[in-house]
């Protein structure tokens, strides 16, 4: 039997959403790391991160970042960017193309900062920013950081670098992969329209 979402645009955005919702808070969730792709002529790169936030109502996902990484220098120069998720059980890609909005020390990142726990506070903590070249291999931590031997206010010191990547979405792709026959379509929130595409 197929499931509704075979030939339902409704049952698709639902399931989708379900499952962006489910990512963030499921660390298991195969949807739970997107790889993130921006560019700047041809400073082409993708990596993984952890989503974060899923908002259906104001059609946005959200992941964290340190303000000193070079994706943010990208941004800056390009906000046009793309998130590719793949549930390998479901059998469903999403390739999502969105709108950068960097978020450093303001009320958007200050929410987030104060729900990130001491464990995860550490990443933000490194004295030499993300990508910075090493004589020796490296966490970028000193010892104390590595031992998580830091108290939570001394902590407060990673916030000017922690950065939260707001991505509105401009469309989304859909695949769903099936033997009786795959199915594509694409989403445009831009525009409102959606369509079904040959996969
Ligand atoms: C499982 C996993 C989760 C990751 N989560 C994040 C994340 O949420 N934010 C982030 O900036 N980097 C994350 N990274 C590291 C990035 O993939 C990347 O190596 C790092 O951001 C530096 O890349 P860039 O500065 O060139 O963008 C994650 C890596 C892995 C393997």
């Amino acid at each position: 039997m197929q499931p509704a979402y075979y030939d339902d645009f409704k049952e698709i955005h639902n399931k989708y959403w379900s499952m962006l919702d489910e990512a963030v808070a499921n660390r298991n969730s195969p949807f739970r790391i997107p790889v993130f792709i921006c560019a700047n002529q041809d400073e082409i790169d993708g990596r993984i991160v952890v989503l974060r936030k899923s908002d259906r109502d104001n059609n946005l996902l959200q992941f964290h970042t340190d303000y000193r990484s070079s994706k943010i220098n990208i941004i800056k120069k390009n906000s046009n960017a793309s998130l590719v998720f793949y549930d390998k059980e479901e059998k469903i890609q999403l390739r999502i193309k969105v709108k950068c909005i960097i978020n450093n020390q303001n009320s958007i990142s200050e929410e987030s900062w104060e729900k990130t726990r001491h464990i995860s506070r550490r990443c933000y903590l490194t004295d030499d920013p993300p990508g910075t070249i090493s004589k020796d291999p490296t966490s970028g931590m000193i010892s104390k950081l590595e031992d998580f031997n830091y108290t939570m206010e001394q902590s407060e010191e990673g916030y000017k670098n922690f950065t939260v990547i707001q991505c509105k979405i401009k469309s989304i792709e859909w695949l769903y992969l099936a033997a009786k026959g795959h199915r594509r379509a694409k989403f445009d929130f831009e525009n409102n329209n959606e369509s079904w595409l040959v996969p």
